[in-house]
């Protein structure tokens, strides 16, 4: 039996379909998916979780009409003026990963608005990836890398790459979800997916609920991980 995974990601997919399927206009789903995160964040941090990674814009999502990624640019503000205190009540840290650079301002101002007043919070860390992409991540750690290389001819290890990658601070990846049921990783996390078990459900992101992610975490708990070797 293994233990709650002490690192999930959530690709939230399907906001889209769902509003569609309610006669509803995209943004409306984008909405009620922003809306949603605060139940599941909840219920995580409640389970144990020490840290929920979500995906909630992609590098290669600004390929969508500017309406619509201008309406997703102004949710983290929705988001934190209707659920900051609700996190700092259930001591929530927050924290982004992604290039800040091509982000508009307001959104980065409210992110760390976000950031700075949880940062003290200690039991989950609810990780926002905005404008991420995991290409991205593993070229900006290589710069990052080569940067302080100077004249050394020391060969990099796994273990030292992976603390520069924008994940350097969170524990290894155990779990990744996506919803609404496209069987791909849509260039999240790459290199943490790694061992992660992945586990992909047909509800569309803004009715994906507690109860679920609970019996996600159960099935997780009932999974053989071998890591290469024998059981
Ligand atoms: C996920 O929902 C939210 C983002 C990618 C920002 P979608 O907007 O991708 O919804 P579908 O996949 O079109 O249904
Ligand atoms: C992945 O969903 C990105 C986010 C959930 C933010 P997409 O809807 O962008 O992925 P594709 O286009 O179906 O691969
Ligand atoms: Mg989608």
């Amino acid at each position: 039996m293994n233990s709650v995974p002490q690192h999930i990601a959530i690709i939230m997919d399907g906001n889209g379909r769902w509003a569609r399927a309610q006669g509803k206009p995209r943004s409306y789903g984008h909405l009620k998916g922003a809306e949603n995160i605060r139940n599941i964040a909840i219920k995580a941090n409640e389970l144990g979780v020490k840290v929920l990674t979500l995906y909630a814009f992609s590098t290669e999502n600004w390929k969508r009409p500017a309406e619509e990624v201008s309406y997703l640019m102004n949710l983290p503000k929705v988001f934190v003026d209707s659920y900051l205190e609700e996190l700092m009540a259930n001591d929530i840290r927050v924290e982004m990963i992604g290039r800040r650079e091509g982000l508009p301002r307001e959104t980065v101002r409210i992110l760390d608005r976000a950031i700075n007043r949880t940062k003290d919070n200690k039991a989950m860390t609810l990780v926002f990836a905005v404008n991420y992409g995991g290409r991205s991540e593993i070229v900006d750690g290589i710069n990052e890398y080569v940067a302080q290389l100077k004249d050394s001819d020391h060969k990099i290890t796994e273990e030292e790459f992976g603390r520069y990658l924008y994940t350097r601070d969170y524990p290894e990846l155990e779990l990744l979800i996506r919803t609404s049921l496209d069987y791909r990783i849509s260039n999240f996390l790459l290199w943490q997916l790694s061992y992660a078990e992945m586990y992909f459900t047909e509800t569309h992101w803004p009715e994906f609920s507690p109860e679920e992610l609970e019996s996600i975490i159960k099935d997780f708990m009932k999974r053989n991980r071998r890591f290469g070797g024998l059981q």
